[in-house]
């Protein structure tokens, strides 16, 4: 019996970005190899072209018939001897996402190394497309610091970890390991193609003009010592380099010397006065200013003009309050639109430990800003000095929430919040009283 109209599965609009993308599904050896056979269904139903890549491990606990039978081409399972004579690069340049469900250790670490030595090792070297890898394994060999590092590698190089759940493992054991279920693994692999559509198509900075602070300002004790905080510049510098991306002319100013984006204009700075003047003497002529920058609260009243001596006992430091940027730009454009002048959208950024949404929205409404990001920064990968991030973005109008993210798509959403405000329609945030 063949299904009908009424039986085939009805389109999920969430999915719509698999519709027509080719998708490599590469399945490794352990037992959740059997719910790959689910995911490649999904895939196919959701309008994806799937390419099953199976290791000679996941042969062992699934059969390549299976695969062929469901997805839109024959399984592939050798780099020889099949009917492509070089079918890593047919499948890595061709693709527009590879998945690899289930993910064991080994090919989490031959990945990490760069080794090719089957084809979906080298599929994945061969590959530009986003890569979303979903590991499943016992709870010890996925807690096990070498697995954990070459998870820590793959971030960083912007591979997209879909990480194992807790529950039921295989012989009968329990804890963190199981394979994601394959309607999230569909969900993930849906949304990584939407952000890639939305990246690759949108201009929408173009014309615009945004500055970004980025780093840990830096406060003199005295000619060889200050007071720092753990800020790596590397949010502020993927804001900066996202804009860019998306047509806007860039101002950086900042702390720390990384990868600035082509064309942008740095300006180096140390503290947090100068970094005041650099921005609140260029905020004016900005479409968007966004302070990601760690601002020091506090400095030394009086930096020593000399090196203090070991000898002569701890110094006796007397802080006072660093000029509050943020709330410098909110007076400052509130100054501006009552006259009818021109003002910038305002970003700026929460470093939180507790109570993130509460946190950011007091200083959304104390700063007069349009968005704060507020940044988890005790949760796990998230904040200071990680390759990830994890934000909850606030506004007047509610909040956005981001989960762990590399720092670029943590840009881009963020990115996203404030292009709304191009739209005058868009309501802005109310001052409430003076920033803490
Ligand atoms: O640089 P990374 O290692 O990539 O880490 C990123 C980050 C954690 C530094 C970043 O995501 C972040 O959260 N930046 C803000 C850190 C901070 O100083 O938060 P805050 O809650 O103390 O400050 C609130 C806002 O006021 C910030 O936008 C800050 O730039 C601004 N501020 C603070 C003090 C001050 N004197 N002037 C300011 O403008």
């Amino acid at each position: 019996m063949t299904a009908g109209p009424a039986d085939r599965p009805q389109p999920d609009d969430r999915l719509s970005s698999l519709r027509g993308a080719r998708i490599v599904l590469g399945v490794s050896g352990g037992i959740a190899a059997y719910k790959a056979i689910e995911l490649c269904r999904q895939l196919v139903d959701a309008g994806a072209h799937v390419s099953p890549v199976l290791t000679k491990g996941a042969l062992r606990f699934v059969g390549a018939a299976t695969f062929s039978a469901l997805a839109s081409e024959p399984a592939e399972t050798s780099l020889f001897g099949g009917a492509h004579p070089i079918p890593h690069t047919r499948l890595g340049q061709g693709a527009d996402l590879v998945v690899v469900a289930p993910a064991t250790a080994r090919v989490l670490g031959s990945y990490a190394a760069g080794i090719s030595s089957d084809l979906l090792g080298a599929t994945l070297l061969a590959t530009r497309a986003p890569v979303l890898v979903c590991p499943a394994m016992h709870t010890e060999m996925w807690q096990h610091p070498a697995v954990q590092e070459n998870v820590a590698t793959l971030r960083r190089r912007g591979v997209h970890i879909l990480e194992p759940l807790a529950g039921r493992l295989a012989g009968g054991d329990a804890g963190v390991g199981r394979l994601q279920e394959p309607e999230a693994v569909v969900a993930e692999a849906a949304r990584l193609l939407a952000a890639r559509a939305t990246a690759v198509s949108r201009d929408d900075y173009a014309g615009r003009r945004v500055l970004v602070a980025a780093g840990g300002t830096r406060e003199p004790i005295d000619p060889v010592r200050f007071i720092a905080n753990r800020s790596s510049g590397k949010q502020g510098y993927a804001i900066a380099r996202a804009a860019a991306k998306r047509g806007a002319t860039v101002t950086l100013v900042t702390t720390v010397a990384l990868d600035p984006p082509p064309g942008a204009e740095v300006l180096e700075v140390e503290t947090a006065a100068e970094m005041a003047e650099a921005v609140l003497s260029r905020a004016p002529s900005q479409d968007v200013v966004v302070m990601a920058a760690a601002v020091a609260d506090f400095r030394p009243a009086a930096a020593a003009p000399f090196k203090l001596r070991k000898s002569d006992g701890p110094p006796e430091l007397v802080l006072e309050p660093t000029p509050d940027i943020l709330a410098e730009l909110g007076r400052a454009r509130r100054a501006q639109v009552g006259k009818g002048g021109f003002a910038p959208v305002l970003v700026g950024f929460a470093a939180e430990t507790e109570d993130l949404v509460e946190r950011a929205g007091e200083k959304l409404r104390s700063k007069g800003v349009d968005l704060v990001v507020g940044n988890d920064v005790a949760a796990e990968g998230a904040g200071f000095a990680h390759d990830t991030n994890a934000v909850t973005i606030v506004s007047a109008s509610g909040r956005v929430d981001v989960p762990l993210a590399s720092k670029r798509e943590v840009a881009e959403a963020v990115l996203d919040a404030a292009a709304r405000f191009f739209d005058p329609s868009t309501p802005s945030i109310a001052p409430e009283k003076e920033s803490q």
